[in-house]
């Protein structure tokens, strides 16, 4: 099972996503993330996840970032999205109906808001709203 987390620089929220999911789950999950843009290239995430993400005893600070493409359709059994932003992003890019399906948005009816212009508090929250998401994901994935 391969699962990808996808905001929109990969820097701040599906960079925690993937720090977070990894504790959760053994090595016969693959999890990894991407953006739907190119500014953040090969950089490390924001010094503000990495922080929030330390002080709950989860390093991410060796991610790098890269940009969502097509291949990752094929790459990834499941596709969650951080906002209708990056939904509707992604889902541009599918070709067919078996790759729509495999996008959803990681907290089902709701954005995780994008923190990158706002205050440090902005990424304890997306960190507690994840821990909440990718619980509920677990426990899919444990059932299936
Ligand atoms: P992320 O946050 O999508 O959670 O990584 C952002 C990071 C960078 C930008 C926007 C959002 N940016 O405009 O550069």
């Amino acid at each position: 099972m391969r699962i990808l987390m996808v905001c929109l620089g990969n820097i701040c929220r599906s960079p925690l996503a993937e720090g977070i999911l990894r504790t959760k789950l053994d090595e016969q999950f693959h999890v990894d993330s991407a953006g739907t843009g190119p500014w953040h290239i090969g950089k490390a995430p924001d010094k503000r996840s990495i922080s929030v993400a330390q002080k709950y005893g989860i390093d991410i600070s060796t991610q790098r970032a890269r940009q969502f493409s097509a291949k990752d359709f094929d790459d990834f059994d499941l596709i969650l999205v951080m906002d209708a932003s990056n939904y509707s992003d992604v889902l541009a890019m599918a070709q067919t109906e078996n790759q729509q399906k495999k996008v959803r948005l990681i907290l089902g009816d709701r954005d995780v808001p994008d923190p990158y212009f706002g205050e440090d508090d902005g990424f304890e929250e997306v960190y507690q709203l994840l821990q909440e998401a990718t619980d509920e994901i677990v426990k899919e994935l444990n059932s299936q």
